[in-house]
């Protein structure tokens, strides 16, 4: 059975999303679900907005980082446009440069606790906005 769990409706995008769509009657009806996933650019910015609007309760904290659960995602989008530095995209919409994010979210958020609000960034969150290859700097 099919139960709305979220609805976006903003111009570009509107779809109703299903919290079964991992079940066999929802893939039967072609309701494929496609996580978001947390990118580079998060590192050593951690603003936590995106946390503090997901229905889902999807994110988990590490010390410098957060990580959605593709599992728990419902698809709904609304973390994208909360996080200011853009580090939240679609799964297949991340570049090759960091595929590597996808497994890494999947794999922190086994591990990490769950973060359902947000909190103050690091004091220094804006001067690690754009910076690149800081993949090296994430803090397990
Ligand atoms: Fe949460 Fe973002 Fe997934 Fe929506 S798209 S359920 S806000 S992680
Ligand atoms: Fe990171 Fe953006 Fe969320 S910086 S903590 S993905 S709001």
């Amino acid at each position: 059975m099919h139960v709305p769990a979220a609805g976006y409706a903003g111009g570009r995008l509107m779809r109703i999303k299903c919290r079964e769509f991992r079940s066999t009657a929802c893939r039967s009806q072609g309701d494929v679900n496609v996580p978001f996933v947390v990118t580079e650019n998060c590192i050593n910015c951690k603003h936590t907005s995106c946390a503090a609007v997901c229905p889902a309760d999807c994110f988990h904290e590490g010390p410098n980082f957060l990580v959605i659960d593709p599992e728990a995602c419902i698809d709904c989008i609304y973390c994208v446009p909360a996080c200011p530095v853009g580090a939240i995209m679609e799964e297949r919409a991340v570049p090759r440069s960091q595929r590597a994010f996808i497994q890494l979210n999947a794999k922190l958020a086994e591990v990490w606790p769950k973060i359902k609000a947000s909190k103050s960034p690091p004091p220094d969150a804006e001067e690690w906005d754009g910076v690149m290859d800081k993949l090296k700097l994430l803090e397990k």
